[in-house]
């Protein structure tokens, strides 16, 4: 079936400018785009027509790095940096997840919210726990979003009240995987070892080897703070760095890999993910509040490495990727301040760039309106705050910096739309 979208398009082909079409028209055949056009086309009485006339019309947003049982924390223990925040904070509410009832209630309310903020397609981790993790994962397949979703490892350095046995850990792992791999084409298991210092040599060789058997993405986190990079080599006197830790168990880019953070990466971990398939998820929001620092997104791109954003909820305390897509231009233009180096900021086009199509690519065709892309985006209405004549480029920059959720009116995958995933 053919449809065809009226709107003013805005959208990512090349990471140097926005494109724009105002007045156009998405021809969609299938839930794939064929193209943009500037003149109605013919339409035949087959056709579907979706007249957004006047409405702002963007790529849905992609979350690359969240934590789904650390919503209820939003907000909370932002005095503290990584280490005893996760301690205080974090250890403690992951642990309530060994309750179904509770992870079904959190999840059900995260997952309303990432559809509300326009988050079509997101990196996610959950608990430790095989069973809400699988609830976690149904939760998304009945919702329609794309999601990766991970059930955690930890089985080391860890509370005793958090942590599972090495055999635990893998076999519970591979259960999920198998139960889950193929429920839904828009929802997969990724391989989440927390990080380098909760997760064996023993884990993390189990868990590479069930990337590459299941063929399976990995997310975890790289060099976020000073004090966890430490810890790491303490660990492994072994290892020339800490990205090699993960390489030498094939957990760093062997498969498709979401490295959350990467803030304090050196030229050898910068040359490996360069040359591999590992994105660099930066999580501004996150770095900020656990006094973590600023990844040089700027120099990372200039590498050729891949960049995508994150919430990294609830290290980040917002959950609204446009807010996330804006603080990651506000980062890199103090960094480029305080580095004398003023040319050396994101620009909107390059940020805009790295919450949509960077992050949609991570799960095909998506994030873009070329031809051959899925047909995902987002409807905004905007009237309520513009109030002179603005080009659709700047209606856009206006919507990152002061729209909101209440702004978005669809949203739409392969050509449908995509309604509130649940009624609480
Ligand atoms: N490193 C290990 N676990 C976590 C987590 O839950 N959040 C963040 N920001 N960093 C981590
Ligand atoms: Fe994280």
């Amino acid at each position: 079936m053919r449809t065809i979208v009226h709107g003013d398009f805005a959208y990512s082909e090349k990471i140097t400018e926005i494109s724009t079409l105002k007045g156009g028209y998405m021809v969609v055949e299938d839930g794939r785009i064929q193209g943009l056009v500037a003149e109605k086309p013919e339409l035949e009485d087959s056709d579907r027509y979706l007249d957004f006339e006047g409405r702002l019309i963007m790529p849905g947003l992609a979350d690359m790095h969240l934590h789904a049982p650390q919503f209820p924390n939003v907000g909370l223990g932002t005095d503290m940096e990584l280490l005893q925040w996760l301690e205080t904070y974090t250890f403690p509410e992951e642990t309530k997840y060994q309750e179904v009832d509770y992870a079904q209630l959190v999840y059900k309310k995260l997952i309303n919210k990432l559809w509300s903020v326009g988050t079509l397609y997101s990196g996610v981790y959950g608990t430790i726990h095989e069973e809400a993790s699988t609830k976690l994962y149904d939760l998304f397949v009945e919702s329609g979003l794309h999601s990766r979703v991970g059930k955690v490892n930890m089985d080391r350095n860890a509370p005793d009240f958090y942590v599972e046995t090495t055999e635990d850990s893998i076999r519970d792992t591979e259960r999920f995987i198998k139960a889950n791999l193929d429920k839904s084409e828009r929802v997969k298991p990724i391989i989440t070892p927390r990080f380098v210092p909760t997760c064996t040599a023993e884990l993390m060789q189990a868990l590479g080897e069930l990337a590459a058997k299941y063929d399976l993405a990995v997310q975890s986190h790289l060099d976020e703070n000073k004090s966890e990079i430490d810890w790491v080599c303490s660990l492994h006197p072994e290892s020339d760095s800490y990205s090699h830790v993960y390489e030498q168990f094939k957990l760093f880019g062997a498969q498709p890999t979401l490295m959350g953070h990467c803030i304090y990466c050196n030229e050898d971990e910068l040359k490996l993910m360069a040359n591999t398939d590992v994105m660099a998820v930066h999580c501004p929001f996150s770095n900020a509040n656990l006094i973590s620092g600023i990844m040089p997104v700027k120099r990372y791109l200039e590498l050729g490495i891949k960049v995508g954003l994150g919430s990294d909820i609830s290290g980040g305390n917002e959950v609204n990727m446009a807010k996330v897509i804006v603080l990651s231009m506000q980062l890199s233009k103090m960094l480029a301040v305080h580095n004398a180096n003023p040319e050396d900021f994101l620009s909107t086009a390059e940020a805009f760039y790295l919450g949509t199509k960077a992050g949609g690519e991570f799960f095909g065709k998506h994030g873009s309106f070329e031809e051959g892309y899925e047909a995902d985006f987002l409807v905004v209405d905007d009237a309520d705050y513009l109030i002179n004549d603005l080009t659709v480029q700047e209606r856009l920059e206006k919507f990152l910096y002061v729209g909101s959720e209440q702004n978005i009116v669809h949203r739409y995958l392969s050509g449908e739309v995509v309604e509130k995933p649940f009624d609480i």
